[in-house]
């Protein structure tokens, strides 16, 4: 087993022993987060900064319409961790900004290739030394566990940003699952699926939401009035695109 694989779960048996402990009433949810969450946001792993990340987008040649796409699950990903590392200390934001970026990475060259982009992007995120932020592009589509636990998890966050955004707009759930099921839906077996996997991303929202001062509806009016010119000047400067390209 590789250090960091030991290290995840280590992680996760901290979690789990924390939430023991507040099951049986021996502490209290915030005395837990601040214990073990803390202890775990401590935890260094190598995160790319923005920077890096556009540096991996541009040379994986993503596609303009996935580029936007990333920036606008980031900024969802970004708002909800905001207001919920207060709480849950144990986030670690620096993770969930660069998975958020990041977890299309290879899907423009799955287009060609048939690839699982989840995996390969998981992948090549761990071939570059960010092993972490690609546990957290693995689970961008089906989640390891759909867990009660009321501490949400960066995978989470990453897995319900991801959901809220069609293309380049911030939708609801049901909008996205229409299209969702439009386009991969082709057999009863593969609705079926899809149908459950909603229905456990509607818990998911729930629990995130439970804590939270606005609704899943409050972020697409919030969000999408949001000026996204200055990520995606910053995206062309570093990647060295003429200011009049096409990502804008
Ligand atoms: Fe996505």
């Amino acid at each position: 087993m590789s250090i960091y694989e030991k290290l995840r779960l280590f992680k996760k048996r901290l979690t789990i022993f924390g939430e023991r402990l507040i099951k049986i009433k021996f502490l209290n949810s915030m005395t837990a987060v601040h214990l073990f969450g803390s202890f775990n946001s401590t935890m260094t792993f190598l995160v790319p900064t923005k920077v890096q990340c556009y540096q991996m987008m541009c040379e994986m040649k993503m596609m303009d319409h996935i580029v936007v796409h990333s920036m606008q699950v980031c900024r969802v990903a970004t708002y909800l961790t905001d207001y919920l590392v207060g709480e849950h200390t144990h986030l670690n934001a620096n993770m969930i900004r660069s998975a958020a970026l990041l977890h299309d990475i290879t899907k423009t060259r799955s287009f060609n290739t048939g690839e699982d982009h989840a995996l390969t992007g998981s992948q090549f995120l761990t071939d570059r030394g960010y092993p972490e932020v690609g546990d957290l592009v693995r689970q961008h589509v089906v989640l390891d566990e759909y867990a009660a636990s009321k501490i949400p998890a960066e995978a989470e966050i990453i897995n319900y940003a991801d959901k809220r955004v069609l293309h380049d707009e911030i939708v609801d759930l049901d909008r996205r699952l229409d299209y969702i099921l439009e386009r991969y839906a082709k057999k009863a077996e593969h609705r079926k699926r899809i149908y459950l996997l909603w229905e456990k991303t509607k818990h998911l929202e729930n629990r995130i939401f439970s804590d939270l001062p606005f609704s899943p509806e409050n972020i697409n009016q919030i969000l999408n009035a949001e000026d996204r010119l200055v990520d995606l000047a910053e995206y062309q400067r570093v990647c060295h695109l003429d200011s009049d390209s096409e990502v804008v």
